[in-house]
């Protein structure tokens, strides 16, 4: 019986490569780059399943360029703000995504950037690149400190909890804003907002990109924040305003910001924002693990198998698909 035919927009890890390579008639893009929206239309069509990275926009022109036989999209990623959910659910086709697995890199990477832009590490190695290293002194360079801080955690999913486990190694106070969450790791919820922008010294993001978070950090949340605090972004790049987030940066209205993800990715080399020094930016790498990406690659060749059988998905985003109203 001939194979599922599948299309692979990247090169993922062997661990899942090998997987849909066994089940499928893969054709795996080998770009360094993704594939054009042009190439990506041409490259869909006829297949029966897309393995897709977050970097793809899937929405209907794409699925119904790949026609009424596609059983399936596979998103290489937890999030899936790339794919037009409903457009998908429309056309009943299931959409998979990767959560779970990459929890624990995602949260050691934000307390990395935490630290980093606390302690002013970049700043500190690119002072010493310099030759400005000329002594000890008791003045240089100096941070912030953790123990007995407040950490605000906007969003308490599963990334936001290991992110408050870690935190209570450092003897730290941890609030949470999300009404949908039971405290963990002896965080506190907070009723609104405010309140945790007003009392963190730390400020991390653990939310979707959807229609009320984009753009959630203006200047206006900004504003709320303490003169000392830090904000950390590890969730998608258009929750922030970064025209608000330079300006306040540039004035010292916050400390510090690390950020893992931007608007837009890359961010370009002219983005006024690496001019500044308290602005630790990382190329979206926070599960950037060995193990991690082995994973993330083994459960989206699962979910697209899984697919292409007609099988539930093991993680899907829209099980609206499998009861149709
Ligand atoms: C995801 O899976 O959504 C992450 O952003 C990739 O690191």
């Amino acid at each position: 019986m001939a194979k599922p035919k599948v299309f692979v927009t990247r090169i993922i890890r062997d661990a899942g490569l090998t997987l849909v390579n066994d089940f499928c008639d893969a054709e795996v893009w080998q770009g360094d780059l993704p594939p054009s929206r042009e190439v990506m239309l041409e490259k869909v069509r006829g297949v029966d399943g897309l393995l897709c990275l977050l970097t793809d926009r899937i929405d209907g022109e794409l699925l119904d360029a790949a026609g009424s036989q596609l059983k399936v999209v596979s998103n290489h990623a937890v999030g899936f703000d790339n794919v037009v959910v409903p457009d998908a659910t429309a056309r009943r086709i299931p959409v998979g995504n990767t959560p779970g697995i990459l929890t624990d890199a995602t949260a050691d990477f934000t307390f990395a950037l935490l630290m980093s832009a606390a302690r002013r590490v970049p700043e500190a190695e690119r002072y010493l690149r310099a030759g400005k290293w000329k002594t000890w002194g008791p003045s240089i360079l100096l941070g912030a400190d953790f123990v007995n801080k407040t950490l605000g955690l906007v969003g308490f999913g599963r990334i936001g909890r290991a992110v408050a486990k870690r935190a209570a190694g450092f003897d730290m106070r941890v609030i949470y804003y999300d009404r949908d969450s039971a405290p963990e790791h002896g965080a506190t919820p907070v009723d609104s907002l405010d309140q945790l922008l007003r009392e963190s010294d730390f400020v991390s993001l653990h939310t979707p990109l959807n229609d009320s978070t984009r753009h959630m950090v203006n200047a206006d949340f900004l504003g709320k924040m303490k003169s000392n605090a830090i904000l950390v972004n590890t969730s998608r790049g258009p929750v922030v305003d970064q025209d608000a987030l330079y300006q306040a940066l540039k004035s010292n209205q916050i400390f510090a910001a690390a950020l893992d993800v931007t608007d837009p990715e890359p961010l370009p080399m002219d983005s006024p924002l690496l001019t500044l020094e308290n602005c630790v930016i990382a190329p979206h790498i926070a599960s950037a693990s060995e193990k991690t990406r082995d994973d993330m690659a083994r459960l989206a060749a699962n979910n697209l198998i899984a697919g292409l059988k007609g099988e539930r998905l093991p993680h899907c985003v829209n099980p609206d698909v499998y009861n149709p109203k």
